[in-house]
């Protein structure tokens, strides 16, 4: 019973990744690092695929990367404020560092998109007034992250009783469970 939820999980997800006005095309990516407080930024999703794994790009000088680097646990919030679901993952973040996953991303990505990624100074540096960017001719940080979800709750507010499920990853499977909302 619990199956039938995961399945809409895999599908409203995978339609965030394919679909530039679904509310999932966007979602909240928590990391915690060595400094013990959690940082959330707004992340667009790449890539979602049949297993859950999740793909999103970013500036590998950025902090979430000193963050994983420290601690590859992670949290993401997906909702859709159209339909009140909420969805909740806990999962580890792999840094995929060769360059075939690279390539394979970057040579579909505009002109524009490659530029976020080739600033001078690192995300997050002081600048002395606004706009003043230095572009690197030669060179990009970017980079693919991918996160393998272990844990995924899932809540749907409705007429009462709401529905909130719990998925566990168990060795070869997701186990689910219904929980009080
Ligand atoms: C709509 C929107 C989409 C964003 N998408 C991404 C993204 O896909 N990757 C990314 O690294 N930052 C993205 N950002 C910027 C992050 O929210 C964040 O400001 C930036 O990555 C720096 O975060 P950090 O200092 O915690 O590493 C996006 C911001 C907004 C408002």
């Amino acid at each position: 019973m619990t199956q039938t939820f995961l399945q809409e999980i895999k599908e409203e997800l995978q339609k965030g990744a394919t679909k530039k006005d679904h509310p999932f095309r966007y979602f909240t990516l928590a990391t915690v690092g060595l400094d013990q407080v959690a940082r959330l930024r707004t992340i667009v999703m790449r890539k979602f695929e049949d297993d859950l794994r999740i793909t999103f790009f970013t500036d590998s000088r950025s902090k979430k990367m000193i963050h994983l680097q420290e601690n590859k646990k992670v949290g993401l919030l997906f909702y859709n404020a159209k339909n009140l679901m909420q969805i909740r993952i806990e999962g580890i973040a792999k840094v995929m560092g060769d360059a075939e996953t690279k390539e394979k991303y970057w040579k579909g990505m505009s002109k524009s998109s490659k530029k976020e990624y080739t600033a001078a100074s690192a995300p997050g540096t002081t600048m002395a007034s606004q706009g003043q960017i230095e572009y690197l001719e030669d060179h990009d940080h970017f980079c693919v992250v991918e996160i393998t979800p272990f844990k995924i709750e899932y809540l749907k507010l409705q007429r009462p009783p709401h529905i909130r499920v719990r998925y566990s990853w168990e060795v070869d499977r997701w186990e689910g469970e219904f929980i009080v909302p």
